[in-house]
């Protein structure tokens, strides 16, 4: 297995788990977006020719995002979301970024164990950011 950073033979790959893992999932197109964004990448992390899991992060002067994460709901909990993750917070400091931030929502306990096990802790909350189902969001930061 390798994280290597997406092309375009992943992109089918990357939206089977998009559209798995998300009832508010991301357009095809929106995810084409960062298969060549300067400014951020999108990982992928493979065995053979399966796509395993993915993350999307961007870099604006000091401070990093993660847009997007998740893995295949057959290979969870054997660490491919902690190694995507990683090496999202190292590809955005090696950009210049001082700070990650990201946005999940408040009852998605995966996400929220895996971050706060990575050093993340919560900064805010943005009320009723999420459409289907309306939820809140919290922000949840870490320096790099
Ligand atoms: C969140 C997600 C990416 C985690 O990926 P994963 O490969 O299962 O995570 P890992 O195996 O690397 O787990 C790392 C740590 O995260 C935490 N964690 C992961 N899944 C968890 C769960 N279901 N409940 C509680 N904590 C969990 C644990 O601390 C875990 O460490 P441990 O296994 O040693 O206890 C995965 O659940 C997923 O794809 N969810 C759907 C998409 C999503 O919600 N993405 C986040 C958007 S903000």
């Amino acid at each position: 297995m390798r994280i290597v950073r997406a092309g375009e033979r992943h992109l089918d790959g990357v939206m089977d788990i998009e559209n798995r893992s998300f009832t508010d999932a991301w357009s095809r197109e929106g995810v084409a977006d960062y298969l060549y964004a300067p400014d951020g990448e999108l990982l992928v992390l493979e065995d053979g020719d399966t796509v395993v899991g993915f993350a999307i992060y961007h870099v604006s002067f000091e401070d990093a995002e993660l847009y997007n994460l998740a893995v295949l709901p057959e290979r969870r909990r054997c660490g491919a979301g902690r190694a995507l993750l990683d090496a999202a917070l190292k590809g955005a400091a090696l950009r210049g970024a001082q700070r990650m931030f990201l946005e999940v929502r408040r009852s998605n306990d995966a996400a929220m164990g895996l971050y706060r096990s990575a050093g993340f802790a919560v900064c805010g909350v943005r009320r009723d950011y999420y459409d289907a189902p309306r939820e809140d969001a919290v922000l949840m930061d870490k320096p790099l």
